[in-house]
């Protein structure tokens, strides 16, 4: 979908649809709501009169212009009450908005930046919500429907329309960096939706290579011979299970600048989790596709730094594996050794995520980092907690707990902390090894986060267990049905925030 911006009044703008937008409960019409109504002579107010329309959240009215202006047909979105008004809403709203469009048959539409009037947004904040809900919002993962016949035509272009001219080049700004994170998030999802026959590791790894080769971003992949000279014990144990070899991805952006401080973000990339020996009931089982979605949120977010020219040195680390029970699967009980030397005794074959982890962990350490984020979809514990709404984040410096926070709000994907007291160590003693992959019941995601911080020594460290919010069972606001796309947004806006 192109995005473009222009300047003028968006009631004489020639389109197929034009959208403005009321706050819950206002009845005396200002901005562009008010001079499209006075245009149209009070058809808005009339509708609002009537009672069919209050402005709640999400709420849309379309009325029909009959030759009053340029525009065909006219969409007002309601943004909800004024006190409870963030970006959040505006993404929402145009995402609502898009899915309307498009139900309407309309190719192309013309908006204007929600919120940046009475809404108190910046302009560059409300353009760029636009533009990141509006591409959430239409986002459909169609590629692997063969009869086309109901799938209804995509929306082509979205316009900004811009009348104050001092605000400008500000919307053009927040338009562009919400059509990079938009996208960024976009091309997560179709890497989650993808089934584990679309997506096996060598797949993941080749599609990295591509974005990486297309956003300039310094790219190699390690096959299992280099992964075994390293001492990868652990990715490599887990990978025993499957015919499909394992891969280890880095992606650089600002490779060369040493003078710059080095950001690690590190995905799990577990492109399909059957559980391994310690299989999984089969019951819904084919949604283990999405244990991959760590590592598409590492690859969105590195595809944005790079389209976004940070000026920071950030680094994307994706082990990917299949966990299969194959012939050679690694077994419970077996003992493996990680990069850093530490050896883990496997309890479950199913808590394979922190395995791989530990290594990429380790493999980290090398670049002296500013900070490491992982983000992982590693218990159901955690989804136990939580839920689908909010990430689980632990880690061992309060101030990039503090900086993830923020960025979680102001993104939209939503974090909570969770405590890695000392005390949770005990119960990952291991009687053969240093540790052991399972903590038991009590505390599931944050013994799995007391697993990783054994291995991720060095450095300020923190991990975003996503189990529970990359799938949406639900097309709600900017969440369609299926993967979400979560962390993109999470670690580009923590990423702006330290450049
Ligand atoms: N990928 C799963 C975690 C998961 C479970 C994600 C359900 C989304 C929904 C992970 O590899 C796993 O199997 N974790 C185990 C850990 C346990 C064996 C300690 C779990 O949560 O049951
Ligand atoms: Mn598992
Ligand atoms: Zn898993």
């Amino acid at each position: 979908m192109e995005i473009r911006v222009q300047h003028g009044a968006i009631q004489n703008v020639p389109s197929d649809l034009i959208v403005v937008n009321l706050f819950q409960g206002v009845q005396t019409l200002g901005g562009a709501t008010g001079a499209v109504d006075a245009a149209l002579g009070g058809a808005i107010r009339e509708v609002i009169a009537a009672g069919d329309f209050q402005g709640k959240a999400e709420q849309v009215v379309v009325l029909y212009t009959r030759g009053a202006i340029p525009a065909r047909r006219v969409m007002v979105v309601g943004l909800g009450p004024q006190e409870r008004f963030d970006g959040d809403v505006v993404r929402r709203v145009a995402a609502v908005t898009a899915r309307e469009a498009r139900k309407l048959g309309a190719r192309s539409y013309h908006t204007i930046a929600h919120g940046a009037g009475a809404g108190a947004l910046s302009p560059e904040d409300a353009a760029q919500a636009v533009v990141e809900g509006t591409l959430l919002g239409a986002y459909r993962f169609t590629e692997l429907k063969a009869d086309r016949a109901d799938v209804e035509p995509d929306l082509e272009a979205l316009t900004l329309v811009e009348f104050n001219s001092a605000s400008l080049e500000a919307v053009r700004r927040g338009a562009e960096v919400g059509r990079i994170v938009g996208e960024a998030t976009c091309y997560a999802r179709d890497l989650v939706n993808r089934p584990g026959n679309y997506c096996t590791p060598t797949v993941l790894a080749n599609s990295a290579r591509a974005m990486a080769e297309a956003v300039g971003l310094t790219v190699r992949v390690l096959g299992e011979g280099e992964m075994a000279e390293l001492g990868m014990g652990a990715l490599l144990g887990v990978a025993q299970g499957s015919h499909e070899p394992a891969t280890f991805t880095i992606l650089e952006h600002n490779a060369e600048r040493h003078d710059l401080p080095a950001y690690v973000v590190v995905g799990k990339g577990i492109t399909f989790d059957s559980g391994g020996i310690s299989i999984k009931p089969s019951d819904g089982m084919e949604r283990m596709k999405d244990d991959m979605s760590g590592a598409a949120a590492t690859l969105g977010a590195m595809r944005a730094v790079a389209a976004l020219e940070l000026p920071l040195r950030v680094v994307g680390l994706v082990p990917a594996t299949e966990n299969l029970p194959g012939s050679r699967a690694y077994k419970p009980g077996d003992v493996l050794t990680a990069m850093t030397g530490r050896t883990i005794e496997v309890i479950s074959t199913d808590a394979e995520g922190r395995l791989i982890l530990a290594d990429a962990l380790g493999y980290a350490g090398r670049y002296r980092p500013r900070a490491v984020v992982d983000l992982a979809t590693l218990t159901g514990a955690c989804v136990v907690a939580l839920g689908h709404v909010t990430a689980g984040l632990m880690g061992t410096d309060e101030a990039l707990l503090t900086a993830l926070r923020g960025a979680a709000d102001r993104s939209g994907d939503r974090v909570w902390p969770l405590p890695l007291y000392d005390e949770y160590a005990e119960q990952i003693k291991s009687e053969v090894a240093d540790v052991k992959n399972t903590g038991g019941r009590p505390a599931g995601a944050i013994t799995g986060g007391m697993f990783l911080k054994r291995f991720a020594e060095g450095y300020p460290w923190a991990h975003v267990d996503i189990a529970g919010t990359v799938w949406s069972e639900e097309t709600k606001g900017y969440r369609v049905k299926g993967a979400t796309g979560f962390g993109v947004r999470l670690i580009v806006e923590w990423l702006r925030g330290q450049s």
